[in-house]
């Protein structure tokens, strides 16, 4: 019995899933091998439309599954860019990447938003084995392979403890101010909807001490964020020590062709001391 625990222990490795959700992947395989088969059924053999009808059907299909197709490959690449056990490991470079930013004293607390598998919150943790590091995420829908249980086993096979997974919403933390020595995150605000994203860098940023360091990682285009150069010089005014937005577009993180049809373009990393 102790020797069976004993192996599964030494067997049990971290699953920190992917960035681009399999069963997405696999949604839209599906969907453009169906679109191909009606496009056969209704549009080649006449059996069931014929005239306009028919060729709007086919002309439809075919449309979709060449748009679903192209979808397919599109997420396939990255889901391979992603994979921790690919090639690329491009997650593995951004999470260590980011974790290696923030330095949390001895007895302090960390924080890390977001955190989907655990991946960037565990790395923080193994940096500062002298520090609690808690990784807070919402857990929707839309990333549904990630949950609480699967950052505890994670956290378990990588043989961390100096961590906790709680459920929060990065748009109101439930945390009083100055709460944590570092807080950390890694492409999360970008997702949620938002017409003021710097809104939830600052409810970020609430619950760091006075000279607690951040590193937010994030694609921070005008788009997602309006302007970060006066958000930058904002927190400057604020006080705020160090401020630095630093591309990860340029070969840091990723390729710039890399980011360009990734959708990745204004990758930074926002970091500093408050
Ligand atoms: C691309 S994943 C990144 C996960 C993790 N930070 C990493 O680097 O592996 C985005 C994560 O943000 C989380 N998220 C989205 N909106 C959120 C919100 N309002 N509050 C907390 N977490 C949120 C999602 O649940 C998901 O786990």
């Amino acid at each position: 019995m102790e020797t069976k625990t004993r192996k599964s222990n030494l067997i049990m490795q971290p699953n920190y899933k992917n960035w681009m959700p399999k069963g997405l992947v696999v949604g839209a395989l599906a969907g453009s091998l169906g679109c191909l088969v009606l496009f056969l059924v209704f549009g080649m053999s006449g059996l069931i439309a014929a005239g306009v009808l028919k060729t709007v059907l086919k002309i439809l299909f075919l449309v979709l599954a060449i748009v679903l197709s192209l979808a397919t490959l599109w997420m396939w690449l990255m889901y391979r860019a992603f994979s921790y056990n690919g090639k690329r490991q491009m997650s593995r470079r951004i999470i260590e990447g980011v974790a290696e930013r923030v330095t949390v004293p001895y007895g302090g607390w960390g924080l890390d938003v977001g955190c989907g598998s655990g991946a960037l919150t565990i790395a923080v943790a193994k940096r500062n084995p002298n520090a609690l590091i808690t990784g807070i995420d919402r857990w929707g829908k839309e990333y549904a392979s990630y949950s609480k249980s699967l950052c505890q086993e994670n956290a378990k096979a990588e043989g961390v403890s100096n961590i906790r997974f709680v459920k929060g919403n990065a748009l109101r933390l439930d945390f009083p101010d100055e709460m944590f020595d570092a807080v950390t995150s890694n492409y999360v605000y970008h997702n949620i909807p938002s017409r003021d994203r710097q809104a939830i860098l600052l409810e970020t940023l609430r619950v760091l001490k006075k000279g607690g360091t951040f590193a937010i990682h994030d694609i921070f285009s005008h788009i997602n964020y309006g302007d970060m150069q006066a958000f930058v010089q904002k927190l400057k005014d604020m006080g705020y020590e160090e401020v630095e937005l630093i591309p990860t577009d340029d070969g840091t993180f990723m390729t710039p062709w890399e980011s360009t049809w990734m959708m990745g373009r204004g990758s930074a990393i926002l970091q500093g001391k408050k």
